[in-house]
């Protein structure tokens, strides 16, 4: 099968000019002017965009949380991901306490097999180093394409390791090539704050940011990262909300240390007066770190576009308002924390990063697309526009005007935080290795279309598909 794009304006993280890009057995084969090429199907992109196809280093889908699980599953989730514009993404299977690693690696296989419609990698979760999992086992898991290791410092009970924990990993991290990920906010020190505000009946929604304020987000990055600085291993530090956890990522960079962080679509837009919603609403907007005051946001801005921070994921977590964030009615620390945004994030970042002037296209595909490629081990593969390269390809329409809604949307989630947003620019269609899987609104693919990427490890380039 080949594929011809006509036309179109090519932008990647470097580059930005007129070509054709013909694509021949999933891959990029050729780019350039008029190209005299027969091909099975033609597409015409001039006037549109064609950039690579976003990738998404932050995903929860088919996943046990707060006493429920989440909305979207591997289908309903990469089906949302595939009309948003992202063809690939990087879900956290679980090591649950007491559980081994690879056993939790393979519920995460068996979850997607059969549902995927975009590609997908894994990250895997370090609950438990003294009951389950070994060091020894995990040293294993970047030979199965499992490269990055991910340690929660909240979640008392649940997730939340210890310092010893993350010390360990982070030296095996060292050792095995493997990027070391965390999640920044000092689990301990919420307990208390959320124990007291239910002890003293501060129940509604707004207490779930209240007892998670930003100083124990700055103070949890920051121990993470000097911790990571004694083990001598990279770090990328996910879902970064405030000054303070920003302001200690840019001191690490400044003094040249293997540090990376990204924030969330969320946190540009939704601040914490909206967990103050009437009827519960708010509950739409619990998720950890929480939305913080207002003046944040263009601290965020700010470190997207001067390269303090390196990525924007979605952190992608669903659960229907009826049912699951109801969960939490009578008491604020009960509603599971996680909101949707798989699909919103090309649209809502392409509007008001690059239309309203907050950052470049060429920025924009850097965050949505290259870093993550080039931080997870899926560089030059994906997160690129170039000969040999995964004909990943998403034709966007800069002048398609678009709203916003859960009435719209593909996920299976029963809201929309941007809910009414109407944004200008939108995916047209959207190609994974080189197969349409979006056209004009339509889902064209099955399930099944979409495959595991074994990762290589950090600093090592995923060669082509042919090169394999
Ligand atoms: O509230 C969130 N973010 N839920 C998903 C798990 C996590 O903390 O990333
Ligand atoms: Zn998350």
């Amino acid at each position: 099968m080949s594929v011809l794009i006509q036309g179109g304006r090519i932008i990647t993280a470097s580059e930005d000019y007129v070509a054709d890009v013909y694509i021949e057995d999933e891959t990029v084969s050729l780019i350039g002017t008029s190209l005299d090429v027969d091909a099975d199907r033609v597409i015409d992109a001039s006037g549109k965009y064609v950039l690579p196809g976003c990738i998404d280093p932050h995903t929860h889908l088919d996943m046990p949380f707060g006493g429920t699980i989440t909305a979207d599953d591997f289908q309903s989730g990469q089906t949302s991901a595939a009309f948003g514009g992202t063809t690939c993404h990087i879900d956290f299977a679980i090591q649950s306490k007491g559980q081994s690693f690879t056993a939790g690696l393979e519920e995460w296989h068996a979850k997607a097999d059969g549902k995927a419609m975009i590609d997908y990698g894994f990250h895997i979760i370090v609950s438990d180093l003294k009951e389950g999992g070994t060091l020894e086992e995990l040293a294993t898991l970047p030979d199965l394409g499992v490269t990055s290791y991910k340690m929660l410092m909240a979640y008392k009970g649940v997730f939340l390791v210890d310092d010893e924990t993350l010390f360990r990993v982070m030296e095996l991290a060292t050792q095995t090539g493997a990027l070391a990920m965390i999640h920044g906010e000092n689990g301990e020190v919420i307990d208390v704050l959320v124990k007291r505000a239910v002890a003293e009946g501060n129940l509604d929604p707004s207490w779930h940011a209240k007892t998670r304020p930003a100083e124990l987000e700055g103070e949890a990055t920051n121990r993470a990262i000097q911790i990571a600085h004694l083990a001598g291993c990279p770090l990328y530090v996910v879902h970064v909300t405030c000054k303070e956890s920003v302001g200690a990522i840019a001191r690490a960079r400044e003094l040249g240390w293997p540090v990376w962080g990204e924030t969330c679509t969320q946190y540009f837009f939704v601040d914490d007066t909206y967990l103050d919603r009437p009827n519960f609403e708010g509950a739409k907007a619990v998720f950890s770190p929480p939305v913080r005051d207002k003046s944040n946001q263009p601290i965020l801005w700010n470190a997207v576009r001067s390269d303090v921070l390196s990525a924007i994921s979605t952190d992608h977590c669903s659960f229907n308002f009826d049912g699951q964030k109801m969960l939490g009615k009578d008491d604020f620390s009960k509603i599971p924390n996680g909101a949707p945004g798989l699909e919103d994030r090309l649209l809502m970042i392409h509007h008001f990063g690059v239309n309203e002037g907050r950052i470049s296209l060429n920025r924009m595909v850097e965050l949505l697309s290259t870093n993550a490629a080039k931080l997870f081990g899926l560089y030059p593969r994906k997160g690129t526009i170039a000969p040999g390269s995964d004909a990943d390809i998403v034709v966007f329409d800069p002048e398609k005007e678009h709203t916003i809604s859960a009435a719209t949307h593909h996920s299976s989630v029963d809201y929309n935080l941007y809910e009414g947003t109407t944004v200008v620019g939108a995916p047209e269609v959207v190609l994974l290795r080189g197969h349409v899987l979006v056209e004009d609104g339509e889902l064209v693919a099955s399930p099944g279309i979409g495959q595991f990427v074994k990762r290589a490890r950090f600093g090592e380039e995923l060669k082509p598909a042919k090169a394999t």
